[in-house]
């Protein structure tokens, strides 16, 4: 039977890129609902940006834009990455939306209706130069037990030492520098305890992975707290209705945003209609994919929320594991800090669509991409035993036959039809690894075949030999059931495939009927081996990347926004210190073994010449057109010592990165030496 089902990866922050952490969340639904698609199911998957928050809103203004601004551009960049990994959304929309606005404001306003919403008087730091209110991760100052400078406001990363903001000694706001003084304001709070029996009995009936639902009872031991869900002005989000001046905190509306999301995609679906859904006595299934760092949201606040108001709970939340890569957490200096578009200069996604694949299970143990392995593992499952089988039997088929196969019957094409409701069960529980072994097992099997049968040594006896016909027909139906079955985690070899054998679809049941009689289309590669130096060349250019990656979500309920550190603002007189200069550029030539780099030789006037190494080649693939030019550079930093020489100095450029990146030039009339005042 067909079910109906709504499918959600958790939505990333709208102030940072994607990196390989992130993947293997979108990964993983994209392959499950890929899967549940080819079963015939009606599946929606959706996500959205998480937009809101202080850490938007200060960044924005870091970069001289409007908060709007800066969530459109990250909006296209995350888009463009997730589909560079051939995820697929049906909607991709925003929490800074009509649609969310409107289900923050409904789900809000029928809780405080039922009673559920509380308000009283919170002290907190406030940045009286700023004026704004400082979250715990905006505070600095000294540790109160061994005195180092420079701790958040909770722990001492020097003597591990954990207190309160107002524990520190010399407090300083990170935002402007200034002592923080406290102050008073309302706050809203959501009465979460007012869904303790609720929650307790839905998180005790199979909604939750076992070691989820655990951790779920320790939390109910120690009682559940209120939770405050106000922030004041000045905060990017909505305002609360009737709360002039008061904002829904960034994690209240975020996973309103799925309904928004599924929302937008209604408007403009006909037929779909988003009570189906949504409704308390819903019939479809809903499912939130999430790393295991957010399940207090979703698995207390978010149920807690909807059946306040009066809308379905969740089917299922599936909390996953973090990514380590060779073993340890992803490092900017190791060059393992990957991101999402970094990865696509250099590798097919479909490698690590692969090898995630073969790593997730369904719990939520974390997963190690090690570099190694990975090339191994990928050269020898995909390349050595998949592509291989196709490879080896399409040849005779196209020569000698016409491409056209003859109808095969064997026992070890019905065991590979067969497999396929015992990997159906993989998948559907998410055990994807369990699911490929099974898979790789029958390319083994498949593989074997055709070195017993030998239809090369055949060939060369009798190249029409019926034999070798009977042989890779058998090979390449066997090769349709695998593909059927690796099409949700490969699904852009799936499609080619589809067009070599010269079929409809790739649909699970699809493959029940054999190919029989039929004429196959040309065949052309499939996949390339992985070079290890491309990989090599991927961690490289990870330790090179210019932008500095956000921090990831610290694990406490109360300080859970991802925030890239702001640095205090600069007084003027620092700033003047900062040697800014016109400089023309005369040399600029690409440095052998740094595919970044472009050396520069800048006449900074008075005849002074300095060399500066730049990572903009990608922005400047013909390096010999920047001579001539005139830019600006920081003449007074320190020289630093290069593998290929000394840097003396640095050249501006603004953008992304990669190969958006925009040299600042002068306006005409300028000459090298002025000064920048
Ligand atoms: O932890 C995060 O990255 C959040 N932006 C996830 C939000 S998921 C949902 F609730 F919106
Ligand atoms: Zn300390």
């Amino acid at each position: 039977m067909s079910r109906r089902i709504l499918v959600t990866s958790a939505l990333p922050y709208a102030n940072g890129s994607i990196h390989l952490g992130h993947l293997v969340e979108y990964l993983q639904t994209d392959i499950w609902v890929r899967f549940q698609k080819s079963r015939g199911h009606e599946v929606y998957y959706v996500c959205a940006d998480d937009a809101h928050g202080t850490a938007i809103m200060l960044k924005a203004e870091q970069m001289g834009i409007t908060p709007e601004q800066l969530i459109e551009q990250v909006s296209q960049e995350h888009q463009r990455d997730f589909s560079g990994f051939h995820i697929e959304f049906d909607q991709y929309h925003s929490t800074h939306s009509e649609e969310n606005r409107y289900f923050a404001s409904l789900i809000y306003e029928r809780n405080r209706d039922g009673g559920h919403i509380a308000t009283r008087p919170v002290r907190q730091f406030f940045d009286p130069e700023r004026q704004l209110f400082l979250a715990d991760r905006f505070i600095k100052g000294q540790c109160p037990k061994c005195g180092s400078a420079d701790q958040y406001g909770d722990s001492c990363e020097s003597c591990g030492a954990t207190y309160t903001p107002t524990d520190l000694k010399s407090p300083y706001s990170t935002i402007s520098g200034a002592t923080p003084v406290m102050r008073e304001s309302l706050h809203y709070f959501f009465k979460l305890p007012d869904f303790r029996d609720m929650l307790e009995a839905w998180t005790r009936s199979g909604h939750l992975q076992t070691e989820v639902a655990n951790k779920l009872s320790e939390w109910f031991q120690s009682g559940l707290a209120e939770w405050d869900i106000s922030r004041d002005a000045p905060y990017f989000g909505f305002e609360i209705p009737q709360a002039p001046g008061k904002y829904f905190y960034v994690w209240l509306d975020a996973p309103i945003g799925y309904m928004a999301s599924f929302q937008a995609l209604c408007s403009r679906t006909p037929g779909l209609a988003f009570e189906e859904f949504w409704a308390p006595d819903s019939k479809t299934e809903l499912y939130h994919f999430i790393g295991k760092d957010i399940v207090y949201f979703h698995a207390l606040f978010w149920p807690a929320m909807l059946h306040g108001a009066d809308f379905r709970l969740p089917n299922g939340v599936f909390a996953h594991g973090f990514l380590t890569v060779n073993g340890t957490k992803m490092s900017k200096s190791r060059g393992t800090f990957i991101k999402a578009g970094t990865y696509l200069e250099h590798l097919d996604p479909q490698y690590l669509r692969y090898y995630f694949a073969a790593k997730l299970v369904s719990g939520v143990e974390d997963l190690d991409l090690n570099l190694d392995d990975f090339v191994a593992r990928v050269n020898a499952d995909l390349v050595g035993k998949v592509v291989n089988i196709a490879s080896r039997c399409a040849g005779f088929i196209q020569r000698h036959f016409n491409h056209r196969l003859v109808p095969v019957s064997h026992s070890l094409l019905t065991r590979c039809i067969d497999a396929g409701d015992s990997i159906a069960e993989h998948y559907e529980h998410r055990d994807f690894a369990r699911a490929l072994r099974e898979i790789m097992a029958l390319a083994d099997l498949i593989n074997q075949y055709i070195d017993e049968q030998k239809p090369w040594a055949l060939a060369k006896v009798s190249p029409e030999d019926p034999r070798i016909a009977e042989i890779c027909s058998l090979g390449l139906e066997a090769f349709r059931q695998l593909m059927t079955y690796l099409a949700p985690v490969l699904p852009r070899m799936a499609q080619q495939v589809q067009e070599f054998l010269n079929l409809k679809d790739l649909h699970w049941e699809s493959r029940l009927q054999a190919m029989g009689a039929h004429t196959l289309r040309p065949f052309l590669p499939l996949l390339q081996r992985v070079d290890p130096e491309q990989v090599q060349a991927m961690v490289k250019a990870s330790k090179e990347d210019l932008v500095t990656p956000p921090a990831k979500a610290p694990e406490s309920v109360e300080s859970l926004a991802s925030i890239e550190p702001l640095q205090p603002l600069l007084d003027i007189d620092s700033f003047l210190k900062v040697d800014l200069r016109v400089a023309r550029i005369v040399e600029a030539d690409r440095v052998e073994g740094a595919d970044r780099l472009l050396r520069l030789r800048l006449d900074i006037g008075g005849g002074e010449h300095r060399q500066v190494f730049a990572g903009i080649r990608a922005a400047y693939e013909q390096p010999e057109q920047l001579v001539g030019k005139l830019t600006v550079m920081v003449a007074n930093l320190a020289p630093r010592k290069m593998k290929f020489g000394i840097s003396e100095g640095m050249v501006l450029a603004a953008g992304p990165g990669g190969n958006e990146l925009y040299l600042l030039a002068p306006d005409a009339g300028a000459k090298p030496g002025m000064r920048i005042r």
